[in-house]
């Protein structure tokens, strides 16, 4: 697919699979398209060219919406029980990541969320909330879309990374941020290599052109 706003391209050509239970992470400095992608893939926005399949059982949730109505000076845990680890929930004593693990992910819930995306969801939480989260991720049974700038959290929660490369192109790592980033040094330097070797060409070819007999001066 392929998706611009005005003269920006922000998508060019991608092609991407993203299976049931899939965890994804999006990478790209800001305003490279991690957004745009999400609601792309989500079926929210329409590509100009190419098209997205969507399942049709699809139930998204956002991680913000909910983020929203907590108390983000507090952490997620502080403000479902303050001060304590325990929680009471219909005369039941639970403990709190217990109760957040029903609270998000609640198989009883009517129609319980098979996608969840988080679109930078870590800039506010604290070190506790985030491992919680991540422990509740790692057992989640549905599809991740995360968009984070936490390293460690996004490492322990994908499996792979679709990477914004600069001009819309877009491609796919397998692992995490820290794969992504070996994977994409590498290539670099494959790249860079192949560049000076073809260069060192160029430059034999023309020293070998200008020391023929009648040249006017020997090349440097
Ligand atoms: N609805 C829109 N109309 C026009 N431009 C948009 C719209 N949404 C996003 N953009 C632009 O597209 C680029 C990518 O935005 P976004 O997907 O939010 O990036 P990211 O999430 O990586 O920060 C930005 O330059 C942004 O200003
Ligand atoms: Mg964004």
């Amino acid at each position: 697919m392929t998706k611009c706003f005005g003269e920006c391209t922000i998508v060019d050509r991608y092609t991407a699979t993203v299976m049931r239970c899939d965890k994804i992470g999006l990478v790209g400095p800001n305003g490279a398209g991690k957004t745009t992608l999400l609601k792309l893939i989500l079926g929210e926005l329409q590509p100009d060219d190419g098209r997205v399949r969507v399942s049709t059982n699809l139930q998204v949730a956002y991680f913000d919406q909910m983020c929203a109505q907590l108390d983000l000076d507090k952490s997620l845990a502080d403000t479902i029980s303050p001060g304590s680890e325990w929680v009471e929930v219909n005369g039941v004593k639970k403990h709190v990541m217990s109760y957040l693990g029903d609270f998000l992910f609640a198989p009883e819930r009517v129609r319980p969320a098979n996608v969840l995306v988080l679109d930078e969801p870590t800039n506010d939480l604290d070190i506790p909330t985030l491992e919680l989260l991540e422990e509740l991720l790692a057992d989640y049974d549905g599809t991740v879309l995360l968009v984070s700038h936490d390293r460690a959290f996004f490492d322990n929660v994908v499996m792979s990374v679709f990477a914004a490369e600069g001009g819309g192109a877009w491609r796919e790592y397998v692992g995490g941020f820290s794969d992504w980033q070996i994977q994409r040094e590498r290539s670099e330097r494959i790249a860079e290599e192949a560049a000076r070797q073809s260069a060192r060409k160029r430059r034999k070819t023309t020293r070998s052109r200008k020391a023929r007999p009648g040249a006017t001066c020997s090349a440097r």
